[in-house]
């Protein structure tokens, strides 16, 4: 039966993680009763994907009859490694998290393995060579993503361009891999160029503030390939702001496909967008009950997704539900 559902937005509270301990079900696979704990450590709040993905958790969480325990890392490692060692001590079946970064994990998902406690990496993965620190990683194929973005410049850019990167948190697999797989597809075309490439943090505040120095230092911009939605919206202010109208003088792609991103697209302030779904909690929970009970799981999980036209989004948009 559900016991509790703890949710902690926007901060770490770690003494109250402690306090939420749920017994010994560590290497039990449930507490006591037979109820399955989670130990969420999510991202942070950074964009209008990562609060839909947030929500898609905590309500198929409650749907599933998962107890859940989570925390907001507030795009820090440190806080989600302080997280789960937190779940750790208060012996949860399945830990879960989102990665900020990829590197720097071993030391405490080892940890983890020690204590019994079963990994599941979810939208993000890490980069270990031990692949026994994790079941499964069920999220997006980041590369395949900028790789459509990429495509779709390929196919619509004629003569000389120009591009500026909204790069997303420096050293977060969506970043590395995005950036990696539009390289790629656009090294067919030699007069197009990435001018300029900086990270805005995956956030709408930090996409606005970089577009607003890329368009001071950079005296050809023809095209915007930001790394997520709200980055993109950051840099349609910024173009705005310097009299330029986002869409027309400055073409835009993005990654995410949520409502406000859609909603510019179908505006024309945007050009093109390649989803990344955030709806993983059904899966998630799938999955955990799976990894619990000692059933096999598939090691990766990849998540399907398309891409978005200008019209294609005023189709979408009135049944668009994040
Ligand atoms: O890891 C997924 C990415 O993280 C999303 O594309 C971005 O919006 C979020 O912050």
């Amino acid at each position: 039966m559900l016991k509790k559902i703890t949710t902690v937005a926007s901060v770490v509270l770690l003494s109250a993680l402690t306090a939420c301990g749920s017994g010994d079900g560590a290497g039990t696979g449930s507490s006591g009763s037979g109820t399955i704990t989670m130990g969420f450590a999510q991202v942070g709040a950074e964009s209008g994907w990562r609060t839909a993905n947030t929500k898609s958790i905590q309500d198929e969480a409650k749907a599933a009859g998962i107890e859940l325990k989570f925390s907001d890392a507030q795009q820090k490692q440190e806080n989600q490694i302080k997280a789960i060692r937190s779940y750790i001590q208060q012996k949860v079946s399945v830990i879960a998290f989102s990665p900020v970064v990829e590197t720097g994990w071993d030391t405490v998902l080892q940890e983890a393995k020690r204590a019994n406690i079963p990994v599941i990496l979810t939208d993000r993965s890490i980069d270990s060579d031990d692949t026994s620190l994790y079941k499964t990683f069920l999220g997006s194929d980041f590369v395949e993503e900028g790789r459509k973005a990429g495509d779709w410049l390929v196919a619509n850019a004629s003569g000389p361009t120009n591009v500026v990167e909204l790069q997303g948190t420096t050293g977060a697999a969506p970043a590395i891999d995005r950036k990696k797989g539009f390289e790629e597809k656009i090294a067919s075309k030699s007069d197009i160029k990435v001018v300029a490439s900086q990270t805005g943090d995956f956030t709408r505040s930090g996409g606005k503030q970089v577009m607003e120095a890329f368009l001071k230092s950079q005296p050809k911009i023809d095209v915007v390939y930001a790394h997520n939605d709200d980055m993109g919206l950051g840099a349609i202010e910024a173009i705005k702001a310097a009299g330029k109208v986002p869409g027309k003088d400055i073409k835009i792609i993005t990654v995410d496909a949520v409502k406000d991103g859609m909603q510019a697209l179908a505006n024309g302030e945007i050009n093109f967008i390649v989803e990344c779904n955030p709806l993983l909690g059904k899966q998630l929970m799938d999955l955990t009950k799976k990894v619990v009970a000692g059933e096999q799981v598939p090691e990766r999980v990849v998540t399907e997704e398309g891409t978005f036209t200008q019209e294609q989004a005023k189709t979408a948009l009135p049944q668009r539900q994040y």
